[in-house]
C-alpha cells in the first residue's frame, strides 16, 4: 500500500501543500502556495484547499490531513487567533469533506509541525518532555511526552505581566515594533523561562519562518533546558498534517 498522504497547511497568510511520503517525511510533490482569503472566512478557505488538494494528488482515497491555528477538537475548531471568528464552534471536518469530496483530518498547526518534528526532524528519537513552539504570526505549542502528542497545548495565549504574551513574543510582534534580534530575545528569554519554570522539559525546539534565522537569536537565549531550531521548517506542517490523517485512517 502507498504510503502517501496529503498534508494542507493553513496560516493567516497563506496556505500551503503537497503529497507527503509518510515513511520518510519528503515531499512527494510540488509544493503548492495560495494566499489566504481576505478576513479567513470558512467557505473561502475551504475552497482554496480544495484547489491545492486537487493540484497536488489525483487520488482522492488518500488520506489528507489539514492543519489549522486554532484548538481542534474531534474536528470541530474551538478558537480562532488570526483568522475570522466563524472558525469558533465549526464543524471543520465537515465544510473540509463537504467542500473537498474526501474524507479529511483537520489538526492544530502546532501540533501538526511537532508531529513532523518529532518524527522526522528535530525531536527524533528524543524521550522525556519535548516542548515545540512555532514563532510566526501568533506562537503555536506542541506537546510531546516520549514522542507521543498531548494535543491542543496553547502556551502562546500564556498570560505574563498581565498580557497575551503572543502579543509581545510572537514574529510578528518583532515585525510589529520594529525589534533587532536582541531586543526580541529579550521578549523571548521572559517567555522560554516562564516555560521552563512550569514544564521542566528535555527539550525545545523552535519553528516558524524565522527560525531559518536562529543564529540570531537562539544563542543569545539563557536557559537550563537544550533549544533547538525546527528541520524541516516552511514544511513541517504539511508533513505533520500528511502523518497523522495517515495514521488515523
Ligand atoms: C493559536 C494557536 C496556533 C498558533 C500558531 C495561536 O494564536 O491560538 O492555536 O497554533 O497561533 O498559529
Amino acid at each position: 500500500m502507498s504510503k502517501k498522504a496529503v498534508g494542507i497547511d493553513i496560516g493567516g497568510t497563506g496556505i500551503k501543500g503537497a503529497l507527503v511520503s509518510t515513511k520518510t517525511g519528503e515531499l512527494r510533490s510540488e509544493r503548492i502556495k495560495l494566499g489566504t482569503p481576505e478576513g479567513g472566512e470558512p467557505e473561502a478557505i475551504a475552497e482554496v484547499v480544495r484547489d491545492i488538494a486537487a493540484a497536488v494528488d489525483d487520488k482522492p482515497e488518500r488520506a489528507l490531513g489539514i492543519c489549522f491555528p486554532a484548538v481542534v477538537k474531534h474536528g470541530i475548531t474551538q478558537s480562532a487567533a488570526n483568522v475570522s471568528d466563524r472558525w469558533i464552534g465549526l464543524d471543520a471536518d465537515e465544510l473540509f469533506s463537504n467542500t473537498l469530496n474526501r474524507h479529511v483530518h483537520v489538526i492544530n498547526d502546532a501540533d501538526a509541525a511537532g508531529v513532523a518534528e518529532v518524527k522526522f526532524g528535530a525531536g527524533r528519537k528524543r524521550s522525556g518532555l519535548t516542548v515545540m513552539t512555532t514563532l510566526g504570526t501568533g506562537i503555536g505549542s506542541a506537546l510531546f511526552y516520549n514522542g507521543v502528542l498531548i494535543p491542543n497545548a496553547e502556551l502562546g495565549h500564556l498570560e505574563i505581566d498581565g498580557v497575551d504574551y503572543e502579543t509581545r513574543a510572537s514574529f510578528a510582534a518583532m515585525e510589529r515594533d520594529s525589534l533587532s534580534f536582541e531586543e526580541w530575545a529579550e521578549r523571548l528569554q521572559i517567555y522560554f523561562s516562564t516555560l521552563e519554570k512550569l514544564f521542566t522539559p528535555d527539550l525545545f525546539i523552535v519553528g516558524g519562518g524565522v527560525s531559518k534565522s536562529h543564529e540570531q537569536f537562539l544563542p543569545l537565549l539563557k536557559l537550563k533546558t537544550e533549544i533547538v531550531p525546527a528541520a524541516l521548517q516552511n514544511s513541517a506542517g504539511i508533513i505533520g498534517a500528511a502523518a497523522l490523517a495517515y495514521a488515523s485512517e
